[in-house]
């Protein structure tokens, strides 16, 4: 047995109480899931800003009555420092989710970005110390890697923030650091690299690649690749991030905590290739994609060029190992999305 598998069974075994910030959003919501499916007790905060009450909906459809009952949600902000205490109340573990992303917005609202992504964090930085919670996991970001040209990006070495964004997240991690040397209070930053699958929101300005694609092509709509399709990420699939969270929230050795790691798959995978692998699994609900082209405009300001994790500090101090490849998290966000464009 692997050691996830047998860390969710210890969790089945011995449940814990949970807080999930930014529980309606796409990768809190999944966190929710899986918590709930292994019996756990849930506090969630959501603001609704980018998540929705179906996310919170389709996920009560797959627990059973008693698990959903084991969820509390708390309709709050982590701008709002009383929110935070109260939602620390009690809790083991914070798998800290909640803020603004995107690039783009951060370029157009640096300032929302900011008081979401850095003020926010900060409160429940301090909630969470106050609760005296075992363990604070949070969000980080591949964005924090900046202008730094070396491939795979390893933990050390990062360069310079290429958007508020990016600020946004280097902050959180210096927070992070300081309140380890500060006030003994230790966490685990999670830079996720381009985390895809169920519950990506497809809709809006700011839709990532992977769910705005898969909208495209099944509403037979124009997909744009910005630049010359060149560009590559380490595309990730979403159960892989919630082992990520898992396992790092229990990890028990020393040496895990106070630490930044690489949630990715360790693959880099091309715009161009990307737009063929989503085709391929849409061409059999939708009769004109076979035919479909991507149309190519200007490289988008505050992207970086390529992007690929070295993933073997998660692996060695965290005991992280994905299960889904990319093109297997492909087949499952197909499943998903086709189910539910045609639904
Ligand atoms: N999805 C990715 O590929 C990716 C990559 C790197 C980092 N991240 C980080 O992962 C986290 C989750 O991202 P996601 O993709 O699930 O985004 P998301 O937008 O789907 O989820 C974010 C959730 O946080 C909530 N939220 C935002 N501001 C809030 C506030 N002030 N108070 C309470 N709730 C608030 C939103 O309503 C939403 O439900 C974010 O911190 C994001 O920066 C995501």
């Amino acid at each position: 047995m692997n050691q996830y598998k047998q860390r969710c069974l210890q969790l089945h075994e011995q449940p814990q109480t949970w807080l999930i910030t930014g529980v309606a959003g796409f990768i809190g919501s999944n966190l929710l899931e899986t918590l709930l499916k292994l019996d756990q007790k849930v506090v969630g905060l959501d603001n609704f800003s980018t998540g929705f009450q179906h996310n919170l909906d389709e996920v009560q459809g797959l627990v059973t009555d008693g698990q959903w009952q084991r969820f509390t949600f708390i309709e709050g902000d982590i701008r709002d420092i009383d929110n935070c205490h109260q939602a620390c109340e009690g809790v083991d573990y914070v798998l800290h989710q909640a803020a603004l992303g995107s690039v783009p917005r951060s370029i157009e609202d640096p300032i929302t970005t900011n008081a979401n992504n850095i003020t926010g964090y900060l409160n429940m930085l301090v909630a969470a110390r106050n609760a005296d919670v075992q363990r604070f996991v949070y969000a980080a970001s591949s964005s924090t890697y900046g202008d730094h040209p070396d491939l795979p990006k390893v933990e050390d070495n990062i360069g310079n923030p290429l958007s508020p964004y990016a600020v946004t997240k280097l902050v959180d991690e210096l927070y992070a650091r300081v309140f380890a040397r500060t006030y003994d209070f230790k966490t685990i930053g999670l830079r996720y690299f381009n985390i895809f699958g169920r519950r990506q929101d497809p809709d809006g300005a700011y839709a990532a690649v992977i769910p705005k694609w898969f909208a495209g092509l099944m509403k037979e709509e124009i997909v744009y690749i910005n630049g010359d399709g060149e560009t590559s990420r380490d595309f990730c699939y979403i159960d892989n991030c919630v082992q990520a969270n898992l396992m790092g929230a229990t990890a028990t050795n020393d040496d895990a905590a106070d630490q930044v790691y690489n949630v990715a798959f360790g693959e880099r995978t091309s715009l161009n290739k990307l737009f063929n692998l989503i085709k391929e699994r849409v061409k059999d609900n939708s009769s004109n994609v076979e035919n479909a082209e991507p149309v190519y405009r200007d490289f988008r300001a505050g992207d970086v060029r390529h992007s690929l994790a070295d993933i073997s500090k998660a692996t060695q101090l965290i005991g992280y190992e994905p299960q889904y490849s990319v093109r297997q998290g492909m087949d499952e966000a197909a499943t998903w999305y086709i189910n539910r464009f045609n639904s």
